[in-house]
C-alpha cells in the first residue's frame, strides 16, 4: 500500500515538499515534519501543542470526542470496576495485566522499597511548619537521587526498573510525611501487611498515642476502595503537561528522580493537578446556590480572569469518562462518610446542572472534568485540601514512571528542544552605562 503523505507548499517561494503521514493503531494521523526546516527553511508554530504529537507511545489512548480512555487497551471503566491501583500500575509499566504470581512479586517489591532513608526523613525538618506539601514533594522527591548513586545507570534496564519501583513505592511515604510535618505529628513507617492505599491511610492518620483505637477507624474499606478508584482514574493520561515535562526533562538524560520532581512541579498548577484544590476553594467562594448565576456570568466575562474550576479539558470535548465514573462514587462516599459535606456536594451538583444548560458552556463544549468531583471525595475522606494535588501525584507517578521507562527503552531518543518565532530586536551595539539614557 502506498504510504500517505502531506504536501506543504510555501506560497512566497513556490518551494514544496512531501512529508510522511504517520498512523498509530487509533486516533488521528500526524504529519512527520522533522525535515521541514531542512527542506523548506520553515518551522511549525503551535503554542500549547494544540495539534502536535510529541512522541509515539503505546501506554494510553484517549478519544476526546467520544469520551474513551484506554490503559494498554483496557477501558478505564473496566479497570475502575475490577482492578486495584497497584495492578493498574503494573499494567501501565509492563504492558499487560499481571498473573497472580507476577502481581504478588510486584506488590512485595513495592513493600520492600516503601521505607525512606532516615537521612531523607530528616529533610522534612528543614521545612517551615506551614510549607505547602507540594513544595515538600518537589524538594524531597528531587533529593532521592542523592541516595541511589549506585543504581543510576540509565542504560541499564535493571537500574531503570528499580528506579521506577522505588519511585512508586516511596511516593505515598513521602506524601504522608509531608502532611505529618505540616501538623507536627510523628512520621509513621510504612507497613508491609497493609495494601497500598490502606498503608497510605495508616501513614496519614494513625497516632502512636492512640494504639487503642481500632485501625478500622482510619482504614475503612470504603475509603480504601475510593482511594484505589481515584488513583486508577488519575494514573495516566498520555501526554498531559506533567507527563510531557517528565519526558522533556528525561530527554536530557537527567536522573529519574529529578525528572519526576519536574513532573510534580508541572502538576502543581491550577490548570492541571491543582484544579481539585481550586474546585473546593471556588465552591467555598460561591457559598450557596443563589450565587451560581453571578459566578457563571464571571466565568463567561472575557474581562474577568475567573474560570469555572473543574470544567473544560484540552482533549475531552464531550464528556470526561473519569468524571462519569467518579460522580457515582461521590454519592456513595458522601452517604457513608459525611453529612457535613452534603451541602457542598449539593452546591457542586447545582453548579454542574446550571453550567451544562448554559449556552456558553454548551457551545464551547465545557463539561465537568475528573477534578470537579475528586476534591469533594477527598474532603469527605478527611484528606486536607492542600493535600489534594499530592494525592494526584501519588496516582500519576504510575503514569510518569511508565512513560519514562517507555522513553528510556527506545534505542534512540533526542533531547527535546523546540524552536521559536523570535519577536525581539535586531542586533544592536552595546552602550556604555554612562551613555545610556
Ligand atoms: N471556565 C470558563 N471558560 C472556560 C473554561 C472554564 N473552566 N475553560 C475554558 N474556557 C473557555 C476559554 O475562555 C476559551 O474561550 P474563548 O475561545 O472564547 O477564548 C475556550 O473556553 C477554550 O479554552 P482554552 O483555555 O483555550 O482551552 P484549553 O484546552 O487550552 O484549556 C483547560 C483546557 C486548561 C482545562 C481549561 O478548560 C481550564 O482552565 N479549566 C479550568 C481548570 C481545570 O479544571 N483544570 C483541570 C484539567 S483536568 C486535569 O488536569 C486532570
Amino acid at each position: 500500500m502506498e504510504k500517505d503523505t502531506v504536501t506543504i507548499k510555501v506560497n512566497s517561494t513556490g518551494k514544496q515538499a512531501d512529508f510522511p503521514l504517520l498512523k498509530g493503531t487509533h486516533g488521528n494521523p500526524a504529519v512527520e515534519i522533522s525535515s521541514l526546516n531542512k527542506e523548506l527553511g520553515i518551522f511549525t508554530y503551535d503554542p500549547g501543542f494544540m495539534a502536535t504529537a510529541s512522541c509515539k507511545s503505546s501506554i494510553t489512548y484517549i478519544d476526546g470526542e467520544n469520551g474513551i480512555l484506554l490503559y494498554r487497551g483496557y477501558p478505564i471503566d473496566q479497570l475502575a470496576k475490577n482492578s486495584s491501583f497497584l495492578e493498574v500500575a503494573y499494567l501501565l509499566m509492563n504492558g499487560d495485566l499481571p498473573s497472580r504470581q507476577e502481581l504478588g512479586a510486584f506488590v512485595n517489591e513495592i513493600n520492600q522499597h516503601a521505607m525512606l532513608h532516615e537521612a531523607l526523613r530528616g529533610f522534612f525538618d528543614g521545612f517551615h511548619y506551614d510549607a505547602h506539601p507540594m513544595a515538600m514533594m518537589v524538594g524531597v522527591v528531587g533529593s532521592l537521587s542523592a541516595f541511589y548513586h549506585s543504581e543510576l545507570d540509565m542504560n541499564d534496564p535493571e537500574h531503570r526498573r528499580i528506579s521506577a519501583m522505588r519511585m512508586l513505592a516511596k511516593i505515598p511515604t513521602i506524601a504522608a510525611a509531608s502532611y505529618r510535618h505540616s501538623v507536627g505529628w510523628p512520621y509513621v513507617y510504612p507497613r508491609q501487611d497493609l495494601e497500598y492505599c490502606e498503608n497510605f491511610l495508616n501513614m496519614m492518620f494513625s497516632l502512636p498515642s492512640q494504639k487503642y483505637i481500632d485501625e478500622a477507624h482510619y482504614i475503612d474499606p470504603a475509603a480504601v476502595k475510593a482511594l484505589n478508584l481515584l488513583f486508577i482514574l488519575h494514573a495516566d493520561h498520555e501526554q498531559n503537561a506533567s507527563t510531557s515535562t517528565v519526558r522533556l526533562a528525561s530527554s536530557t538524560g537527567a536522573n529519574p528522580y529529578a525528572c519526576i520532581a519536574a513532573g510534580i512541579s508541572a502538576l502543581w498548577g491550577p490548570a492541571h493537578g491543582g484544579a481539585n484544590e481550586a474546585v473546593l476553594s471556588m465552591l467555598d467562594e460561591i457559598g450557596s446556590a443563589d450565587n451560581i448565576p453571578k459566578f457563571i456570568a464571571k466565568a463567561k466575562d472575557k474581562n474577568d480572569p475567573f474560570r469555572l474550576m473543574g470544567f473544560g479539558h484540552r482533549v475531552y470535548k464531550n464528556f470526561d469518562p473519569r468524571a462519569t465514573i467518579i460522580r457515582e462514587t461521590c454519592h456513595e462516599i458522601l452517604e457513608k462518610f459525611s453529612s457535613d459535606d452534603e451541602p457542598l456536594f449539593e452546591l457542586a451538583l447545582a453548579l454542574e446542572e446550571y453550567a451544562l444548560k448554559d449556552e456558553y458552556f454548551i457551545e464551547k463544549k465545557l463539561y465537568p472534568n475528573v477534578d470537579f468531583y475528586s476534591g469533594i471525595i477527598y474532603k469527605a475522606l478527611k484528606i486536607p485540601v492542600d493535600m489534594f494535588t499530592v494525592m494526584f501525584v501519588i496516582a500519576r507517578t504510575a503514569g510518569w514512571v511508565s512513560h519514562w521507562l517507555e522513553m528510556m527503552a527506545e534505542p534512540t531518543h533526542r533531547i527535546g528542544r523546540p524552536r521559536q518565532i523570535y519577536t525581539g530586536l535586531s542586533a544592536r551595539d552595546y552602550v556604555e552605562i554612562a551613555e545610556r539614557k
